[in-house]
């Protein structure tokens, strides 16, 4: 459930490095292409000490965002994918049972906490108020991370950041949260990306020509265009490049969209048949890619 990932550089080194770096290629920098001036306000708002809720659809390159920004700053990233089972013992840490020892063991809130780590908590609506309570002094002008069964209460190391994302199509965690907490925090909004960002993101992440990546776009954002009644997402970056993958297995690209698109967003019969119907108008007519 937790993951971990970027550098180890110290702290200092990270924020030196960042000045100027973007410009600099980078072969290890997760790929993210910037839609706006999201970059910099997510720089701006952890060099500030303030955490960051990013807002948007699902697959729309929230977490790849949080990868690039851990990378720029030089900060190991800790990724938590939150449910509805999560409790607060699994953020902040328990006793475990090793041999005939207990032993404490910190969940992932605690080891961001402890070493400075950027803490992001995916989809973080799905937890329960419960446990995300104790996101709460952490969040704001304190910093500070309560372990009640240690009975010690931990400053955040230089280098926390907490960063959490939601899909605002569905509730919204930030209206259980106190004004001061949510006045501590600093909103991006992501949205998918203009036709021609988002061709050259699939063209990238599918290893797909331009052409095919060109289709795929324009049939994305013709669904997106729809009044998405029966649709349970509309089509992500994620689901066109999915489906630029498996043209690249010589799939075509209508039988690549109605397996990667089509399928994944509905199981209503009816709403099927019309994207089906709009593959054949949008993309079937191209030929398999090498044909
Ligand atoms: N702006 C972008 N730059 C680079 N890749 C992107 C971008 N937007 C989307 N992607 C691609 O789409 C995929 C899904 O994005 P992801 O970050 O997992 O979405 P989210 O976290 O918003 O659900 C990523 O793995 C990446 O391949
Ligand atoms: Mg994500």
């Amino acid at each position: 459930m937790a993951s971990e990932s970027g550098s180890a550089s110290g702290f200092a080194a990270g924020l030196a490095s960042q000045n100027g770096a973007q410009a600099r290629a980078d072969a290890s920098r997760p790929y993210y292409a910037p839609v706006g001036n999201e970059e910099s306000v997510f720089k701006a708002a952890y060099r500030q000490g303030l955490s960051i809720v990013l807002k948007g659809p699902t697959g729309c390159g929230k977490t790849r965002f949080v990868e690039a920004m851990a990378h720029d700053l030089g900060r190991p990233l800790i990724t938590v994918a939150c449910h509805d089972d999560l409790t607060t013992a699994d953020l902040v840490g328990r006793y475990l049972l090793r041999g005939d020892e207990t032993v404490w063991v910190d969940g992932p809130l605690t080891r961001a906490v402890r070493e400075g780590a950027i803490c992001y908590l995916d989809e973080v609506v799905e937890a329960r108020q419960d446990t995300t309570v104790v996101l709460h002094p952490l969040a704001d002008y304190r910093r500070q991370l309560p372990i009640e069964r240690l009975g010690v209460t931990l400053d955040a190391a230089p280098g926390f950041g907490l960063v959490v994302s939601y899909n605002p199509g569905y509730q919204s965690v930030l209206k259980d949260l106190k004004d001061s907490t949510r006045q501590r925090m600093v909103a991006i909004e992501f949205g998918f990306p203009a036709a021609d960002l988002e061709e050259s993101i699939v063209a990238h992440e599918a290893g797909v020509d331009t052409a095919t990546a060109a289709a795929l776009v324009r049939f994305g954002q013709a669904i997106r265009r729809l009044e998405t009644g029966g649709l349970r997402e509309v089509a992500s970056t994620r689901v066109l490049i999915a489906a630029g993958l498996l043209t690249a297995e010589g799939l075509s690209l209508g039988e690549a969209a109605r397996a990667a698109v089509a399928g994944p967003l509905t199981d209503d019969a009816s709403v099927s048949r019309g994207l089906v119907e709009m593959i054949d108008v949008y993309l079937d007519q191209q030929a398999r890619p090498g044909d």
